[in-house]
């Protein structure tokens, strides 16, 4: 086993400055990763999180963490590659605090492969989970946040959505599907008050990262050999650290930040 332990994925956050207070924010894959930091960030920043996830199997769940430290948290079962599930977590955002002001679709998945080794089943999957989702979530959120007329967006992509990779043929689509989808949607959506921004992680030390490595020969070999894509830095990312460029772009800090794809990747994307 590698010795990163998800028990210890957040050793970087600190007490919050208020930076969302008021605020309402659903945030999928929330309960692993990328996403559960960013849902742990964001309530000590003040926020009203709503955690959606169709896996519980880590513990404690998001949502009684977030209760633990004083913060307040509703968890949803949701599927996010279902529109009406969607739908589901909107709602309950409205129904149990009364606003929607932010959405990070985050939740995510991979499959290894070129486009002649994966199957149809597998090229679906990816781009439902990693690219549909988006379409889905946001689908059913921006209805209130036209309304109101304000609100942020924010997409998980990945720097693999900026570069190439060798056998992530649906990965590599869907993530620069994300990208664009972002920017996109920034142009229809900012005279209505909305923003709509994507992070780009580099290699994250992340449940789904470290159960690859695990599955290798050699899993330190291999985190050391992955720790090198991030070439300024030389180590993998931390959850918590993708999760503060999540924060940037949720916050009013951002107000003038719309269409941009943020790579926080230790220096992935610098060069060639
Ligand atoms: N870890 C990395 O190195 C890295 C790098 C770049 C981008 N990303 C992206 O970051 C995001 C989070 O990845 P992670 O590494 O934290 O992975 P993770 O597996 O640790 O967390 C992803 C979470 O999403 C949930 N999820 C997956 N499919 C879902 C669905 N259909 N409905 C609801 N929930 C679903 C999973 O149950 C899991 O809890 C993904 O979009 C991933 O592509 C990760």
């Amino acid at each position: 086993m590698t010795t990163q332990s998800t028990a210890q994925e957040h050793p970087g956050l600190g007490p919050g400055r208020g930076r969302l207070e008021g605020k309402v924010a659903i945030v999928t894959g929330a309960n692993s990763g990328i996403g559960r930091a960013t849902a742990d960030l964001f309530a000590r920043e003040g926020a009203k999180v709503v955690a959606v996830d169709f896996v519980e199997d880590i513990q404690p769940r998001i949502d009684d963490l977030i209760k633990s430290q004083g913060g307040e948290c509703t968890f949803v079962n949701v599927n996010v590659t279902d529109r009406k599930d969607c739908d589901r977590m909107v709602s309950t955002a409205l129904d149990n605090y009364g606003d929607l002001h932010i959405l990070v679709n985050n939740a995510g998945t991979g499959i290894r492969g070129r486009v002649d080794q994966l199957s149809l089943d597998q090229w679906q999957l990816v781009l439902d989970t990693n690219l549909n989702s988006v379409f889905n979530g946001s689908q059913a959120a921006l209805p209130h946040m036209m309304e109101k007329g304000r609100g942020s967006i924010i997409n998980t992509a990945s720097t693999f959505g900026l570069l190439a990779s060798e056998d992530y043929a649906a990965y590599c689509a869907s993530k620069g599907g994300v990208v664009l989808l972002t920017r996109s949607m920034a142009i229809d959506y900012g005279v209505m008050g909305i923003r709509v921004n994507c992070v780009c992680p580099g290699a994250t030390a992340t449940p789904r990262l470290l159960r690859f490595f695990d599955s290798q020969p050699d899993p330190e070999a291999a985190i050391a050999e992955a720790a090198k894509i991030n070439r300024a830095v030389l180590r993998l990312g931390r959850p918590e650290e993708i999760a503060y460029g999540m924060l940037f772009l949720a916050s009013d800090e951002a107000s003038f930040v719309t269409g941009h794809a943020l790579a926080v990747d230790g220096g992935q994307t610098i060069d060639a």
